[in-house]
């Protein structure tokens, strides 16, 4: 309620759990002596996750996804991933949406295999289902395996995803404003529920689709998601310069994330947008100890528990496809090219190993504990500063979490982390507001008709 939101104050961090399907994020997760393997469908732990995150006032709960499980032709190699169960994530977040109060929930939903219109539609009601908390992982998709489950022969190229992505968002966003905020008065007396004037048919006749609207759903709280693009090809970071609210990114060193955030907050001018529209949050995996020493062995244990085979399966998965066989282990990572199912991703390996001065061995490994993500290892103070340093020194606006394995790598941060970080008045104590827009500090979006119409009568 207004009269009870404050303002997210600007000064203060922003944090995201990302969870897999299965929802831990190390590759070996499950295998931790006290993590939950059986978590994938069980809402019961999800509904422990959600609840714990909003015990730390984090701000959302981000549910990765893809349509089509890599590798299901290597049964063998498949058989020690825990990545092949798992909900689908607008089912998974329309439970939790009425069994939590304050965490944002963000779904991902494939543009290359959905069209705008049922997008919209279920976006739509997932924020009217949760009060207004729903957010919208809006990717391509960078999985090749999900072409063969929607009657394709191939993956759609890299351009023409984000071609097909960009008129996408035109639609959903247009399909959003089909209804003003007062467009349905409802009134028994008169007998009238639809005010004919607020209702706004969009009538989109474009390259990749022909949708006429309106949306079946009046205006949602949040007057539309909010937005969340992930992909960092020049054509990712475009679409995120033009719609998105929220950026997710892998970035592995500070020099390297201020670069990243100064260069996309730097092209949203052109769209006639501030950068203070955009929250930029990088990744980062986070292992807490009462030394470092400590922190340095929880890692080491949880990664001793990776085959390397496995790893090579799943790192090759990341990179888009390439196929690692004919690379000496032991040799450097070599300077894989773009390649089309995953612009970004192949360079960001690259760049970490030589950083690093990884092998493609020890890059394997280290891609199947945090991808090509921020890792920081040691006591509570250490992650505090270094979180500290990266929100400051203009790299991030928050960060998106990693936990390694649940429920001991979200307590770890709830129950030691954000005190540190809310002594040092970094974060919130307490839920700004009710939607996911007021906790991110960001503004509703007001209807385009509605705005049109109050300009059409200041120039009256
Ligand atoms: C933090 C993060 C989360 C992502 N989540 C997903 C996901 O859930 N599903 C998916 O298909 N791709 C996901 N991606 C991949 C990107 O959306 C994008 O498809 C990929 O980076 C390739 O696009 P690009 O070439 O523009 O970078 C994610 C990427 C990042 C950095």
């Amino acid at each position: 309620m207004a009269d009870r939101t404050r303002a997210a104050s600007p000064s203060q961090v922003k944090l995201a759990v990302f969870m897999h399907g299965n929802s831990n994020y190390h590759m070996a997760g499950w295998r931790h002596p006290d993590a939950y393997a059986d978590s994938a469908e069980n809402i019961e732990r999800w509904t422990e996750f959600a609840r714990t995150m909003e015990r730390g006032k984090l701000d959302m709960l981000f549910i990765a996804d893809s349509v089509g499980i890599y590798g299901v032709n290597n049964p063998e190699l498949l058989s020690y991933r825990d990545a092949i169960e798992k909900f689908e994530p607008f089912t998974a977040l329309a439970a939790l949406s009425v069994l939590t109060k304050n965490i944002g929930l963000i779904a991902t939903c494939h543009t290359t295999y959905t069209d705008p219109y049922t997008a919209a539609r279920m976006f739509a009601s997932l924020d009217q289902l949760s009060g207004g908390r729903a957010g919208w992982n809006f990717v391509t998709g960078g999985n090749r395996e999900g072409a063969l489950n929607y009657s394709r022969d191939s993956h759609m190229e890299h351009g023409d995803r984000y071609d097909r992505a960009e008129e996408f968002a035109d639609v959903a966003l247009g399909l959003w404003d089909s209804f003003e905020e007062d467009a349905f008065p409802r009134d028994k007396a008169s007998g009238r529920y639809l005010d004919p004037e607020k209702m706004h048919i969009l009538n989109h006749k474009g390259k990749h689709f022909s949708v006429k609207g309106p949306l079946s759903s009046a205006r949602s709280p949040q007057g539309r998601p909010v937005l969340v693009q992930a992909g960092a090809s020049e054509p990712g970071k475009q679409l995120t310069a033009r719609v998105a609210d929220v950026m997710f990114t892998a970035q592995a060193s500070f020099e390297q994330a201020q670069a990243f955030y100064a260069h996309v907050k730097g092209r949203m001018a052109s769209f006639g947008r501030s950068p203070d529209e955009l929250k930029i949050m990088p990744g980062v995996s986070i292992y807490v100890g009462r030394t470092a020493e400590e922190a340095e062995e929880k890692f080491q244990k949880l990664n001793d528990l990776v085959p390397i085979e496995v790893a090579l399966h799943s790192f090759s998965e990341m990179l888009g496809g390439i196929d690692l066989s004919v690379y000496p282990l032991d040799g450097p990572l070599p300077d894989f090219s773009g390649n089309s199912a995953r612009m970004s991703s192949p360079p960001s390996y690259v760049k970490l190993a030589r950083r690093e001065n990884l092998t493609l061995r020890q890059t394997a490994k280290r891609a199947v504990a945090g991808r090509a993500h921020w890792m920081v290892k040691g006591t509570v103070k250490q992650i505090a500063d270094e979180l500290e340093h990266w929100f400051k020194g203009g790299a991030a606006d928050g960060f998106n979490l990693l936990p390694a394995w649940l429920p001991g790598s979200l307590n770890d941060f709830v129950d030691q982390v954000v005190p540190e970080l809310q002594r040092r008045g970094l974060f919130r104590t307490e839920y700004e507001g009710s939607t996911l827009r007021e906790n991110l500090g960001l503004p509703k979006p007001r209807n385009a008709h509605t705005k049109a119409r109050e300009a059409e009568l200041v120039a009256t």
